[in-house]
């Protein structure tokens, strides 16, 4: 039988709208943004990439982000005690404990990267042409990328310990302009160099005869993941918010924010990098090899680097923050742990868990190149440990998850109820027309299409 929720009474909330909204735009705005939304479109052709982008999020994943939202506020609880409260115990409850392991697991790899932008902070950008080479030195040094990836989850993990208010919301504020406002600087540099106009044209001009399948599928999942969904993040951060919210309002202010500081993205990369002749096709080495020659190159060059790369590892930070967070809620409303020893505790198990990711991108390489244990043509040519848990968590298990969740929300839960916690709050939400689009939305179109994008992704990783 349903259980009913009991939310703890001292259960924090935000202070205030503008707290969630950065707090939940901190999460969406990451290196999902910066490092794999401008290589994503310059792989796939530039504009065309960019369009389908759009329609994924406005179609697809907007809709699904009040499906979480919805959830985590009516039940006050973290995914798995969200779907409890609504089911009982019942299979239903794997899912939550799914999305609860996906979010430790991405974060377990998620902070190696945030590590090397935060080491590009402090090196010297402005030798140009052995930036490739300089890279691969770099991240394959255990005594450079060890310390700075248990860096960045000892400053996570403290700022979870501290709160949701004290902690999570108050370094939001404090970090989020900050952010905006390099990224204003770094953008006007970028459209301001000469020769600019060519990567204008080539990201905000479609070329329809780019479109493939496969690239709408790449355009889905790199919504899906730019807006922290499929993990129970915003089942999380949700579950903070109080009864007279508007999550409708709320949720597409974080959407908005999200998409803006990802065309805003594209617009620093792109014109620079044609400007400074680079090839805009260089894949996941575009950030941290094909602009540091950009910067070398250009007047002002390595002020603007730095600056980059802080952007960078800021707005990591604030996702991370949010990864660890769903773990943390989990075990604070489960179990008897503290907020503090929960922090300390899944930082730990993180730190246990990403090693092998940290010294997969040569120091070991053992771990760099892994056909001797799955042979050689899964997952293309040699993956490394880093590839494999990218892939199997930040593709397959988030995708999953979050076609379960919908499954979950518009059919176990009812999209009725749902719909009816969406309407409770301030103001207007979801009129009589909007209404019936969106249980449709949630209902079929969502979790049809999601397990569509799974088995082309599965197929297409593995084959
Ligand atoms: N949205 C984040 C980014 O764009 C990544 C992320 C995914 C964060 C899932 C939380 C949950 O980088």
């Amino acid at each position: 039988c349903p259980e009913m929720a009991f939310p703890s009474p001292e259960r924090e909330q935000w202070s205030s709208r503008l707290g969630f909204v950065l707090a939940a735009a901190g999460s969406a705005i990451g290196l999902g943004n910066i490092w794999r939304f401008p290589f994503k479109a310059g792989d796939n052709g530039g504009g065309a990439f960019v369009l389908i982008y759009l329609a994924c999020l406005l179609l697809l994943c907007v809709p699904y982000l009040f499906a979480e939202l919805a959830l985590g506020r009516n039940s006050k609880r973290n995914p798995v005690g969200a779907i409890r409260a609504i089911r009982g115990h019942s299979l239903w409850s794997l899912v939550g404990g799914l999305c609860v392991v996906t979010g430790l697991a991405i974060f377990s790899y998620y902070a190696v990267v945030a590590g090397w932008a935060v080491g590009y902070v402090f090196r010297d950008l402005t030798a140009a042409g052995a930036s490739g080479a300089a890279f691969a030195q770099f991240i394959a040094d255990p005594l450079w990328v060890v310390p700075l990836f248990g860096g960045f989850l000892v400053a996570t993990a403290g700022v979870v310990a501290q709160g949701v208010r004290r902690g999570i919301e108050r370094w939001a504020k404090i970090l989020m302009p900050v952010l905006f406002v390099l990224l204003c600087l770094i953008a006007f540099r970028a459209v301001t160099l000469p020769g600019a106009g060519a990567g204008l044209e080539f990201y905000l001009t479609p070329d329809f005869s780019q479109v493939s399948g496969l690239m709408v599928v790449e355009a889905l999942g790199q919504a899906f993941f730019s807006l922290s969904l499929g993990m129970g993040t915003m089942i999380t951060y949700g579950s903070y918010l109080p009864d007279d919210e508007n999550l409708v309002v709320a949720g597409g202010y974080v959407a908005v924010f999200d998409t803006l500081i990802a065309l805003m993205a594209g617009l620093m990369i792109f014109p620079a990098v044609f400007a400074m002749g680079q090839n805009p096709a260089e894949g996941p080495s575009l950030v941290f090899v094909v602009l540091p020659d950009v910067f070398g190159a250009m007047p002002l060059g390595s002020f603007v680097g730095t600056l980059f790369f802080l952007f960078l590892a800021i707005a990591a930070f604030t996702s991370g923050i949010s990864l660890l967070e769903v773990f943390v809620s989990y075990l604070v409303d489960e179990t008897a742990w503290s907020r503090r020893t929960a922090a300390w505790g899944a930082g730990g198990v993180a730190f246990v868990i990403g090693l092998p990711s940290a010294l997969s991108q040569g120091a070991v390489p053992a771990l760099s190149d892994l056909s001797w244990l799955v042979g050689d043509r899964l997952l293309g040519p040699a993956p490394g440990v880093l590839d494999v848990v990218d892939f199997l968590w930040g593709s397959v298990a988030l995708v999953l998850s979050a076609a379960l969740l919908s499954v979950f929300v518009g059919w176990v839960w009812d999209a009725d109820d749902a719909l009816d916690e969406l309407r409770t709050g301030d103001g207007h939400a979801m009129g009589r027309w909007v209404g019936p689009v969106w249980r449709a939305a949630i209902k079929y179109a969502f979790p049809a299409t999601i397990l569509t994008v799974l088995v082309v992704d599965l197929l297409y990783g593995v084959l």
